[in-house]
C-alpha cells in the first residue's frame, strides 16, 4: 500500500468539533468540556443528554421542560407499532432499531426541513421514541403485551418498565444510567462520521441516524458489546477462562471487548463502568461473571498489553440487569442519539460535502470489445 494511502483514515483531522474531545494520553474524555467522571458522579442521563444537545448543563427549570418534552413524544404511532409487532421475531434488534428510525422519518412533519430549529425538534422526538420502539419489540417477539411508556417516569426508567413491567431498584437504574452517560458521545467514531458524512449531502436527520445505526451494529463497533457476552457464554465457567484466553490469542483471535482506535492505554470510560458492573454483579449475585471478566482482563493485560473497552462491563452488566444479550447494542443507540444529533446538527451548521479521494490500482484505460469479440 503507498504511504500516500490513508487506510482507515488513521490518524487523519477531518473536521472541527465542540461536542467532545478524547484526550488518549491523559486517559480523558470530556462532553462540551466537563469530564465524564465527573458528569457521571453528579448528573443524570437527562442532563448530560440536554448538555450534548444544548451546548450547556440545564438550570433547574430547563431540565423539567426538557423531561416533559421527553414525556410527550414518548408515544409512538399506532402504525409504528403494528411494524413492530409485525417484524420477524428473529429479527436482529439493531436491524429493528434501524428500521423503526427510518419508519419514524415517514412519519415525522418536520422530515424535509433542515432548519436548526426543526433538527432539535426531530431530535427529541427520535431519542424519546426509540426506547419505546424498541421496548415494544423486546416484548413482541417474546409474546408479550406492549407496554406503553408511563409519564413522569426518568429516561433509563421507562425503559426498564416497557421492557419488564416494572422497575428494578435505584442502584441498577442509576448504573444503566452511568452506561447511558458513558455511551451517549466519541468524537469522531465510524458511526458519528457516518451520520455526518450522510448529512454532509444535506440529507436530514432521519437517514443519517439510521446510517449511523447500520454502522454502529459492527462487532468492530457497538456490536463489540453483545460479542462479550458471547465470549463469556462460550467460556462458562471461571476455571475454563484463562485456558480459553490464552487458546484464543495463541490462535492469533480478536478479543472482543478489547483495544481502541484511539486509546491505546485503557479506555477512559472504563473505570467508571467497571465500578458499576462490579456493584450489580454483587447486588445480582454473580460469582460467575465478575470472575471470568477479571481473569480474561488480567491475560489481556499481561500477555498483550493490550487494555478494555467500555463494551467489555456493559456486556456482561446488561445481562445481569436481565436484558438479552441482542439487546446490548440498541441500549447503546438509544443513549447515542445525542451525540449523533449533536454531531449532524454541528454538521448542518458549517457544511462541507465529505468526499474523500481514492488511489486506483485496478486495471489500466482499457478498449470495450462488442458482446460477439468476448
Ligand atoms: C477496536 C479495534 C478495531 C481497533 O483497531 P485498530 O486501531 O485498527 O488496531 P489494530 O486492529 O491494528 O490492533 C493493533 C494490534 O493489536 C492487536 N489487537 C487489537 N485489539 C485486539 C483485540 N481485541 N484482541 C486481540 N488483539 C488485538 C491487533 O491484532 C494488532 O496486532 P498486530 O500489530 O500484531 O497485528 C480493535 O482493537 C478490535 O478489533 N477490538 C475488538 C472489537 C471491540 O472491542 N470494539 C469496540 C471498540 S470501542
Amino acid at each position: 500500500m503507498s504511504e500516500d494511502v490513508k487506510k482507515g483514515l488513521l490518524g487523519i483531522v477531518v473536521d472541527e468539533t465542540t461536542i467532545s474531545q478524547v484526550m488518549p494520553d491523559i486517559n480523558s474524555l470530556t462532553y462540551r468540556g466537563y469530564a465524564v467522571q465527573d458528569l457521571c458522579e453528579k448528573c443524570s442521563f437527562e442532563e448530560v443528554a440536554y448538555l450534548i444537545l444544548n451546548k450547556e448543563l440545564p438550570n433547574k427549570s430547563q431540565l423539567k421542560k426538557f423531561k416533559k418534552e421527553l414525556d410527550v413524544n414518548r408515544s409512538i404511532t399506532i402504525n409504528l407499532r403494528e411494524i413492530v409487532k409485525h417484524m420477524p421475531k428473529r429479527a436482529h434488534p439493531m436491524d429493528v432499531a434501524r428500521t423503526v428510525v427510518s419508519v419514524m422519518g415517514l412519519e415525522d412533519k418536520d422530515t424535509s426541513n433542515n432548519s436548526p430549529q426543526a433538527n432539535m425538534r426531530k431530535a427529541i422526538r427520535i431519542f424519546a421514541k426509540t426506547p419505546t420502539a424498541m421496548a415494544a419489540f423486546f416484548r413482541t417477539r417474546k409474546g408479550k403485551k406492549v407496554i406503553p411508556p408511563k409519564k413522569g417516569l426518568g429516561f433509563s426508567e421507562n425503559f426498564f418498565y416497557m421492557c419488564f413491567g416494572k422497575l428494578p431498584n435505584k442502584e441498577i437504574i442509576k448504573a444503566f444510567d452511568i452506561s447511558l452517560i458513558l455511551y451517549a458521545e466519541h468524537s469522531f467514531n465510524v458511526s458519528t462520521f457516518t451520520a455526518r458524512t450522510i448529512t454532509s449531502s444535506l440529507s436530514d436527520i432521519h437517514s443519517a441516524i439510521t446510517g449511523a445505526i447500520g454502522s454502529l451494529k459492527g462487532p468492530l463497533h457497538g456490536g463489540a458489546n453483545e460479542e462479550v457476552m458471547n465470549m463469556m457464554n462460550k467460556i462458562k465457567k471461571p476455571e475454563n477462562a484463562f485456558t480459553w484466553i490464552n487458546n484464543a490469542l495463541d490462535k492469533k483471535e480478536v478479543v472482543m471487548g478489547f483495544g481502541h482506535r484511539v486509546y491505546k492505554k485503557g479506555d477512559s470510560r472504563v473505570p467508571t463502568m467497571e465500578k458499576y458492573f462490579k456493584k450489580i454483579s454483587k447486588i445480582k449475585n454473580d460469582k460467575k461473571f465478575n470472575k471470568i471478566y477479571d481473569i480474561v482482563k488480567k491475560v489481556m493485560m499481561d500477555k498483550k498489553d493490550i487494555h478494555p473497552n467500555v463494551d467489555y462491563p456493559t456486556g456482561p452488566m446488561y445481562h445481569l440487569m436481565g436484558f438479552d444479550t441482542d439487546f446490548f447494542t440498541p441500549i447503546f443507540v438509544l443513549s447515542r442519539i445525542t451525540g449523533w444529533s449533536a454531531h449532524i446538527m454541528e454538521q448542518h451548521a458549517a457544511n462541507k460535502l465529505i468526499r474523500p479521494l481514492s488511489k486506483y490500482s485496478g486495471e489500466k484505460h482499457r478498449k470495450v470489445m462488442l458482446l460477439n469479440q468476448r
